[in-house]
Formats: structure tokens, sequence, C-alpha cells
């Protein structure tokens, strides 16, 4: 399925590193008393209940094979290795992305496991998308990783913002591919708790929002991916 994004409004993402906690285990229920979202993005200021809790197991559940989701049309191959995405002067919330990739039977992690990540800035932009003026070899906001010898990863970067497609904004999201030796590639995205544009995106699968919890100065995202066979 292919998007098309235009980008006639944007508007910087509510989330700050103080609202970011949040796990998904009561995820289900902040949604279901929170309205749907407003057909306008919300201000700045306009920010909604976040789902506290002081959960921090925060894991995706396990021994499910992690969803695929789409690619979308800002994929670049060839990415940096480097697990800090950031780069001086980017703007944006800190946050670190950890995890665990295993098989289904969600044993052993996997060393080695190549995570391509990428995403939008804290106000919506890919360094493809034409409004920007990078040069060939910049890379914003990518980065290619891999799991150490117990199959975690850990990626820092900073919250993505939403962006339009066509007339909807996107909940915030960062992109994955997912390559191990032996199991077939995944194409996904991961979304974030208490965005209220969870509710109303047609692509979004709401296995993949990250458990959050609040790491000293920095937001703590969590997802473990679970691989299948080639
Ligand atoms: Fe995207």
């Amino acid at each position: 399925m292919s998007m098309s994004h235009t980008y006639s409004r944007r508007h910087a993402l509510w989330l700050s590193a103080g609202l970011l906690v949040a796990c998904r285990d009561r995820q289900s229920s902040a949604d279901a008393s929170a309205p749907l979202a407003p057909p306008s993005p919300p201000t700045p200021t306009s920010t909604p209940s976040p789902a506290l809790t002081t959960a921090a197991s925060g894991a995706t559940p396990s021994c499910i094979e992690t969803h695929a989701n789409i690619e979308g049309p800002y994929y670049r191959a060839g990415a940096p290795e480097r697990s800090s995405l950031t780069d001086p002067g980017v703007a944006g919330v800190p946050i670190d992305i950890q995890g665990r990739v295993t098989g289904l039977d969600c044993g052993r992690g996997l060393a080695g496991v190549e995570l391509d990540v990428w995403h939008a800035t804290h106000d919506g932009h890919y360094d493809n998308d034409g409004t920007m003026h990078l040069g060939r070899e910049r890379f914003l906001l990518r980065g290619r990783l891999r799991t150490d010898a117990e199959g975690r990863y850990r990626v820092s970067t900073i919250v993505p913002g939403r962006y339009l497609n066509g007339p909807q904004y996107r909940p915030a999201h960062v992109h994955v591919k997912v390559r191990a030796r032996g199991f077939a590639e995944l194409t996904t995205q991961l979304y974030f708790p208490d965005d209220p544009y969870n509710d109303i995106d047609p692509f979004i699968h709401r296995s993949l929002v990250m458990g959050m919890e609040k790491a000293k100065e920095r937001a703590l995202g969590h997802f473990d991916f679970v691989l299948r066979p080639a």
C-alpha cells in the first residue's frame, strides 16, 4: 500500500520527555476513556492526558511474530552504521529505544541482527521529502545498528514529529527494517502511546505501540522484535 504524503501543515509533536511516562499495559484503558482524535491537529499547548504509570516492564507481548507495517515513501538504503541517529544541531526531545530480537520461540536473543532505522524530524520532515537541502552523503535521523551477543539493541535519537498524509496527520512513528540471517526480513513501524492520532490512523497496528518510561533525562521506549524463519 502506498502513501502520498503532503506537507501543507505541520506542528511539533506535543510529546515531551515529561509526558513520555506510559506503558502499553495501561494504554488500552487510557485509549478507551480518551476521546477520538480531533479533526484538526492539537496545538502544542493542547496536551492530551498522558497514561501515567510507574510500571517499568513496558515489554512488548512476546512469542507473537511482530506485525509488519508499511515502509512508506521515505526509506533510503545505505544509512550509516550508528546507534545514535542524531547529529549536532538536530532539535528534539531525546529518546532511547531498546529491546531484544528473537525468533518465534522468544528464546535466546539473536546476535548480529541489523536494524535499519529512520524517522522524521521533530517537526515532521524527512531528509528526502524535498524540504531540505542536504548533501547526498547526509542521512538525517537514519542509521543501521546491530544487536549484541544477547540479541539486545539500543538506539538513541529524538522523538519524531507527525506529518500530513493527505488530509490527516499520521501519528508519530519510527520506521524499522529488521534483518537477521535465516529469518524473514521485517519492515515495520513503532508508535508512541498517548498519541491521539493512533486512534484514527489507517496504518497503525496496536501491537506496534512501544512501552514507554522516563529514565532520568531521557525518555525510554521498549520494543521486542519477534521474527519468523525465512
Ligand atoms: Fe513515516
